[in-house]
């Protein structure tokens, strides 16, 4: 495990998208995990940058998206495909063809689940998949006790999630109650892995995913058991690590000043 600890998000956004180019070049029909939320935004707009300039090319690159709320309508603005092509897709000139979400959205969700399962193996699997942290320690909507062997499936969403994620709806019971959500072992299987975290509410989580023990009931420390994983934390979220302790288990690049 390798892990980056910047002054602010944007130096990160940086960073971690220099990481994506490089990790995804020679890769002919490269497939990239994606993720919503608030932590990949920097990351998202800095590889949108470097595809302007022309150093990050886009031409056959795929996405797969983590996952998707169940039941909201097509046009709704936090549904995660409207999500991915606003903060992703469009601002790096990539057709939302090869954007591939889970229809969270058709009568039968559990199927939806399964076939997307089956795309990502079809589609040859994932090379990176970039990931955010919720407060809970979940990664795409894995919340805790979800078990490390599960794939693609429909979950329910913990209380403190549809919380946490109320503040991008009006209201919050519009904050769906299932979702469609790559699993564990889903993620396990990526071929490299990178988290970001910002802010000080990600920090207990990050230092129990990190060097906590390996268990369900924290569903990102699975991630210590992937050999190819990088972390990109902000000062915030990277506050309540014990860095000695850290560098006995992994490499640490502290880039701040
Ligand atoms: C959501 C998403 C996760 C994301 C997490 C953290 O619930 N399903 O994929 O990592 O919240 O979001 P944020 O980055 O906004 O804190």
């Amino acid at each position: 495990m390798i892990i980056h600890i910047l002054q602010d998000a944007d130096r990160l956004g940086e960073l971690a998208a220099r990481h994506i180019e490089v990790a995804l070049l020679g890769v002919s029909s490269p497939v990239l995990g994606v993720a919503t939320g608030s932590s990949p935004e920097p990351v998202y707009a800095a590889l949108a940058a470097r595809a302007n300039a022309g150093t990050f090319r886009v031409d056959g690159l795929r996405a797969f998206a983590l996952d998707e709320y169940v039941g909201l309508p097509d046009d709704h603005d936090e549904r995660y495909r409207n999500v991915l092509l606003r903060a992703f897709a469009n601002p790096l000139g990539i057709d939302g063809d090869r954007v591939h979400v889970p229809d969270g959205g058709g009568e039968d969700a559990p199927l939806a689940a399964a076939r997307y399962e089956q795309a990502i193996q079809l589609a040859g699997g994932i090379d990176l998949q970039l990931l955010g942290i919720g407060r809970n320690g979940h990664i795409g909507f894995n919340e805790p006790g979800s078990d490390f062997r599960s794939l693609t499936r429909v979950v329910e969403l913990t209380e403190s999630t549809r919380v946490a994620n109320a503040r991008f709806f009006a209201r919050a019971e519009e904050v769906p109650r299932q979702s469609i959500s790559q699993g564990l072992a889903t993620i396990m299987r990526s071929r490299a892995v990178v988290l970001i975290a910002t802010g000080a509410e990600k920090a207990d989580a990050v230092r129990a995913a990190l060097t906590g023990p390996v268990t369900t009931d924290m569903p990102a420390s699975v991630l210590q058991r992937h050999p190819r994983v990088s972390i990109y934390l902000d000062g915030a979220a990277a506050a309540s690590l014990d860095l000695q302790l850290l560098e006995s288990i992994a490499v640490v690049h502290d880039w701040r000043e």
